[in-house]
């Protein structure tokens, strides 16, 4: 039997695709969306949308309840640059939403949970390449910090009440559906869209500046992989590491470029640069390979292409003015 899930932040950068990618796995009516304001995407439409704010406990019971849930994606979450603009709405979004969805859980008898951490957990610590799975979690920035205390969470649930609690340290992640809001890895995004408009991009990182990235349909299938998997292979319940491509700003210009002639990049590091500095290059992700067989699909040339020519067309081209 499919599960009866509950997505929350259905209106944000992963949820806008996971709700559909859902829906077409378990069926429309088995996937309710729920968007924090009335204004959720009309392609949440084709399914239940209830609107919650994460910090209404007794909101979240009534909609659990309504649709005898038993599984719940809790994507609802503030990003780490305005996370740094605003540190204790970032505590508030983040810690007292997941408080509040476990205990909802455990009380209503919801059996399985998924939380979204990040890269954000690891500092400037921990070794810049291939961050272990196992490395020190010292981050600097309120993001990390309720991201590492998130896991530490979900892992109390996971030995106290028994709660199936799965995490996944994502990546920057690179969706053509849904643009992010408030990330340091956002620029990833933005590059395609002003490489479409107007052939220039002012990057707001340094050239230089490498980070662990990931595109969307490898994001969905990881998540849908690991919470499909046999209770048995998933050992960790804090958060694995999960990983795809590495690249630097000036690598993804370059890729563009090559797809998109003339293409142009000025680089202005702002605030957001020392968040990036406090992250890995790259991140190992081989116990997500060997415990719930992980593998990624696209690398940069192939996410390019496809990003390319899903922007192209969305945006009135015929995916022919460019070259994917
Ligand atoms: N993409 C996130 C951010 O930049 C990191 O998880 O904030």
């Amino acid at each position: 039997m499919a599960p009866k899930v509950l997505v929350t932040g259905s209106a944000g950068q992963i949820g806008a695709e996971l709700v559909p990618y859902l829906r077409q796995r378990y069926g429309n009516d088995r996937v309710v969306a729920a968007v924090h304001k009335a204004q959720g995407s009309p392609l949440l439409k084709a399914g239940p949308v209830e609107v919650l704010e994460v910090s209404d406990s007794s909101a979240l019971d009534r909609i659990v309840k309504k649709y005898a849930i038993d599984t719940i994606y809790h994507l609802a979450a503030v990003l780490s640059a305005t996370g740094e603009n605003n540190p204790q709405l970032a505590w508030q979004i983040n810690m007292d939403g997941l408080r509040n969805v476990l205990e909802v859980a455990r009380t209503d008898g919801v059996p399985k949970v998924f939380w979204p951490s990040s890269i954000g957990v690891f500092g400037p610590d921990a070794p810049r390449r291939m961050a272990p799975q196992a490395a020190a979690l010292n981050p600097t920035t309120m993001y990390g910090v309720t991201k590492v205390a998130g896991e530490l969470l979900c892992s109390y649930y996971f030995l106290k009440y028994g709660l199936d609690v799965r995490c996944l340290r994502y990546p920057g992640l690179i969706s053509s559906e849904a643009p992010p809001g408030g990330g340091t890895t956002d620029y990833a995004v933005e590059i395609f869209y002003a490489a479409l408009e107007k052939g220039r991009y002012a990057c707001f990182l340094r050239e230089d500046t490498v980070l662990p990235m990931m595109y969307m349909p490898d994001a969905l299938r990881a998540t849908v992989r690991l919470m499909e998997a046999p209770r048995a292979d998933v050992r960790l319940h804090s958060g694995y590491n999960l990983a795809a491509i590495s690249f630097s700003a000036g690598e993804i210009a370059a890729e563009i470029a090559k797809r998109v002639p003339g293409f142009s990049v000025t680089y202005s590091p702002d605030s957001r640069q020392k968040i990036a500095d406090s992250w890995p290059m790259s991140i190992d992700d081989s116990e997500a390979r060997r415990d719930w067989g992980w593998i990624h699909e696209y690398d940069l040339a192939k996410m390019a292409s496809d990003m390319l020519a899903k922007l192209g067309r969305r945006m009135g081209g015929d995916g022919k003015t460019f070259n994917p």
